[in-house]
């Protein structure tokens, strides 16, 4: 953890803006920022205005023409100063704050404060010139990949490659943006020479890895400034000899492009399986997420790749009881569930996280509801993992070998779709992809016998 940080918050006017005042240092609080009463040494400056009369108005801009020496003084030092107008003139003089006093970082009206820790993480970024700016967590200057020896240690017959880090979704329940900064993809060129490596070192099946890793964007590897998104770099690492499969987590829906479906349905290495969270099923509920997708957006996504590739199964991430969702809300989550079918999911009460927008909501849900949601939301799931495994049984599937059994003689593998299989096989297979014809399932795991 970084330093504390200082918060010189001034409030005018009424009653209201006295108690949004105390609910901002409710939400910086977790950030690190204790107040101060001194604003020439203070990392985070607010003013919360009135508007109530014309003169409100002037006082702001004359305050904030006294305080720009403060942060002019800090930024000669290499400190950084955030100044933020929040309130009545923020919402009524936006145009004219940012006309008159270009110097101002936020502006934000008075139904906006909650959002505050991604409006201050997106100045931090800006600020920081590698855009790696986070709040109160102490990041490496350089992007960790430069500093990133190779990894000598073999990870066997399937393993994961980091190629993104960071993100920029800012979706309101979720600490990653803050915690791990700002999206960075890794060159294509880097990716491949780890790729080959892992291969060298026995692995057939590679995971690529990232917090938003459908957002990747990487440098060509022909040494020019083009960017090369996740599909085209799933193509070009096919192309290695002994790589057998490809998968890639976690994705996002708004990062879903044509390219990355194309690759589904015309490269034979890229798994049919996709763990696309969709978090909820409402649209009310997904807005206030700031999920920058509706449930239909989700559901055209879903049949694109079923149109690319028919045999493709999904998985899923779901929050239920976020801050204002209704029982109506929670049913079209199960509507939603419903329809599309999931191959496996996750799913989780809403655990407000410090920092996070979402947590400083007042209409958080009751933890019996959350619970009650949850069960409810699991049995369905549940019941569809189970009719999607059933539904293999009997046929035949290929089945990547990764390591020995518990029982004498059994080895254990993966379907397409990542289910584990028992089977009877000889070790020296490990490693092989084998013809299985399933059997029976267990308790999600399935049985099969070689071809
Ligand atoms: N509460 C509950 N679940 C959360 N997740 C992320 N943040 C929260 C939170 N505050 C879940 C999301 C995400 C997964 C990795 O964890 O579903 O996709
Ligand atoms: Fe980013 Fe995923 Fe967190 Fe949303 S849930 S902010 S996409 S890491």
């Amino acid at each position: 953890m970084s330093a504390q940080k200082k918060l010189y918050l001034k409030t005018y006017g009424c009653q209201m803006n006295v108690y949004d005042s105390s609910r901002m240092v409710d939400i910086l609080t977790p950030l690190g920022y204790s107040p101060t009463q001194q604003p020439d040494d203070a990392d985070l400056i607010i003013l919360n205005t009135c508007h109530i009369r014309e003169k409100a108005t002037e006082k702001v801009f004359s305050d904030l023409g006294r305080l720009r020496p403060h942060k002019q003084a800090r930024e000669k030092r290499g400190q950084q100063t955030i100044l933020a107008v929040a309130g009545c003139v923020a919402q009524a003089e936006g145009e004219e704050i940012t006309r008159r006093a270009p110097y101002v970082d936020i502006v934000f009206g008075p139904q906006t404060y909650h959002q505050l820790p991604e409006m201050i993480a997106q100045v931090t970024r800006k600020q920081d010139k590698k855009g790696r700016g986070i709040l109160n967590i102490d990041f490496p200057s350089e992007p960790k990949f430069d500093s990133l020896p190779e990894s000598n240690i073999p990870q066997g017959v399937t393993a994961f490659l980091t190629i993104q880090e960071g993100c920029d979704k800012f979706c309101r329940f979720c600490c990653v943006p803050y915690t791990r900064g700002a999206e960075f993809s890794r060159p294509i060129a880097e990716i491949t020479q780890e790729a080959r490596h892992l291969v060298a070192q026995d692995a057939k099946e590679i995971t690529l890895l990232g917090q938003n890793v459908n957002a990747y964007h990487g440098l060509a590897p022909d040494g020019s400034t083009e960017e090369w998104g996740l599909g085209q770099l799933m193509n070009h690492i096919s192309a290695i000899e002994g790589l057998e499969r490809i998968r890639y987590t976690t994705s996002h829906p708004r990062d879903v492009d044509d390219q990355l479906i194309a690759s589904h349905g015309q490269n034979p290495k890229v798994m049919p399986y996709i763990h696309l969270p969709v978090q909820s099923g409402s649209d009310s509920i997904l807005a206030l997420m700031n999920r920058k997708h509706t449930s239909d957006d989700y559901r055209r996504i879903i049949e694109k790749f079923r149109i690319a590739r028919p045999d493709i199964a999904f998985s899923s991430d779901f929050i239920v009881g976020y801050p204002g969702e209704t029982e109506a809300d929670f049913e079209d989550t199960l509507r939603l569930v419903s329809e599309i079918k999931f191959s496996q999911a996750y799913s989780f009460k809403y655990s407000p996280r410090p920092g996070t927008p979402a947590a400083a909501l007042e209409d958080q849900v009751p933890e019996a509801i959350k619970r009650e949601r949850l069960e409810r939301l699991q049995i369905l799931l549940n019941q569809q993992q189970q009719d999607f495994n059933n539904s293999l049984v009997g046929t035949q599937q290929k089945i990547l070998l990764e390591k020995p059994g518990r029982l004498q003689g059994q080895l254990i593998g993966r379907t397409v779709y990542l289910q584990v299989v028992h089977i009877q096989a000889p070790k020296h297979r490990v490693g092989r992809i084998v013809d299985v014809t399933i059997t029976h399932t267990c308790h999600n795991t399935l049985h099969g016998s070689l071809l």
